[in-house]
């Protein structure tokens, strides 16, 4: 497998960066990295000896086709990925490549449809949120558990990513104040919490609801019989420039990346950059079950997702077919691998006696998850 090339678009982005470097560690020897300005590639080359860089642009289809010919595995970290869609996808197919994207979720998934990647495997949503967020409650919910799931932080917010969110906005995404809750959706169940003190969170914060489509689909899957789940923001600035662009006509979204990658950055004065994701099982007695995963970058830790990801379908790991990255990873050996990386602050899981995660909480596992 340490010979097999994986072509990694937006390889030198926030994310990008992170999940080459990890593949490189992870025995990969064979790399390419692409975007429109391959001098931000080389860089990375003094990191990483032997890594192919190569112009590509998206909306160049030969140059696409170009930068998948050879691959055995196209991984997408590339942005914004509502507007790439499958295009990337669509040109690894075409190589015969595996593909993953660490992003790209229900609207590209729905694009590329089922009649691609029938013998290789194309995994989207493989990261921090979409990705982790579906993954680690597994670790702790069962059917007819009550799940209460807080993500978010203070962080900076990238470019590409300013434009995933404020494109992400409407049911293929989820639903604000929503809530499941026996076998539905039910909508304006839950209201905002203005600074409320949260197990995990440093300071006090505000915590949104919303219910994304991932956590409905975590929550029929797993037939539970609640879900609540919030975005945590350590102010108003980042919810006031989302309902200012969200506001406005659809035409003009790409006014309103400036001004909330501002309002992230003014988060920062005074903070230091802080990111948890809990999921608690609700119980009416007793400690209740939980997994708490804190870091300082949620990009460069979706990078680390994202490789995972693509080791597990050069393993084999992952069936043909198109899938998210929730639906194939392994939650316990991605926990082991996350427990290891140096950009995990803590992961921490507490659960019942005898319960699948009470097994990780107290066992070293070896994941076997490398390159060659
Ligand atoms: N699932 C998650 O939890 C999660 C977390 C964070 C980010 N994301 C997603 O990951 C993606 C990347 O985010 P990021 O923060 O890493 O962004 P970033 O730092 O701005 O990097 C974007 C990368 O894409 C490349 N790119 C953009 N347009 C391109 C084009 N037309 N052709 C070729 N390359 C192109 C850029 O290179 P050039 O501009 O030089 O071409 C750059 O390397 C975004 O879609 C974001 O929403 C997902």
């Amino acid at each position: 497998m340490a010979d097999q090339l994986i072509a990694a678009l937006g390889g030198y982005g926030a994310v990008g960066s992170t999940a080459v470097r990890r593949l490189a560690e992870q025995g990969c020897t064979h790399i390419r990295v692409g975007g429109r300005n391959p001098a931000r590639g080389l860089a990375l080359r003094s990191e990483i000896p032997n890594l192919e860089v190569s112009y590509v642009d998206i909306d160049n289809p030969v140059s696409l086709k170009e930068f998948c010919s050879g691959a055995d595995l196209v991984l997408n970290c590339a942005g914004p990925s509502y507007r790439i869609l499958d295009a990337v996808a669509r040109a690894a197919s075409a190589a015969g490549a595996h593909y993953v994207d660490v992003a790209g979720d229900v609207p590209a998934r729905r694009a590329l449809g089922t009649t691609t990647f029938t013998d290789r495997a194309a995994v989207f949503s493989a990261g921090l949120m979409p990705g982790l967020t579906g993954l680690l409650p597994r670790l702790v919910a069962t059917a007819g558990d009550r799940v209460e799931i807080h993500v978010g932080g203070a962080v900076r917010v990238t470019p590409a990513s300013a434009a995933d969110i404020l494109l992400a906005n409407g049911p293929d995404f989820g639903e604000s104040l929503a809530a499941w809750r026996g076998g539905t959706v039910i909508p304006r169940a839950l209201t905002p919490l203005r600074r409320v003190e949260l197990p995990g969170f440093p300071e006090p914060v505000d915590a949104m609801p919303f219910l994304p489509t991932e956590s409905t689909r975590l929550a029929a899957e797993l037939d539970l019989a609640e879900l609540r789940f919030y975005t945590v923001y350590a102010s108003e600035a980042i919810p006031s420039a989302l309902a200012m662009a969200w506001a406005d006509d659809p035409e003009f979204q790409a006014d309103h990346v400036k001004p909330l990658i501002r309002a992230a950055t003014s988060d920062l004065r005074g903070r230091d950059p802080y990111y948890s994701l809990t999921a608690h099982v609700l119980t009416d007695t007793g400690q209740p079950s939980s997994v708490a995963l804190h870091t300082a970058d949620p990009y460069q830790l979706s990078g680390v997702v994202a490789a995972l990801t693509a080791v597990a379908a050069l393993s084999g790991k992952i069936r043909p077919g198109v899938h998210f990255a929730d639906e194939v990873l392994d939650p316990r050996s991605t926990a082991d691998a996350l427990r290891h990386d140096p950009l995990v602050q803590a992961l921490t899981i507490h659960a019942a006696t005898g319960s699948s995660a009470d097994h990780i909480a107290h066992h070293e596992i070896n994941n076997g998850n490398r390159c060659g």
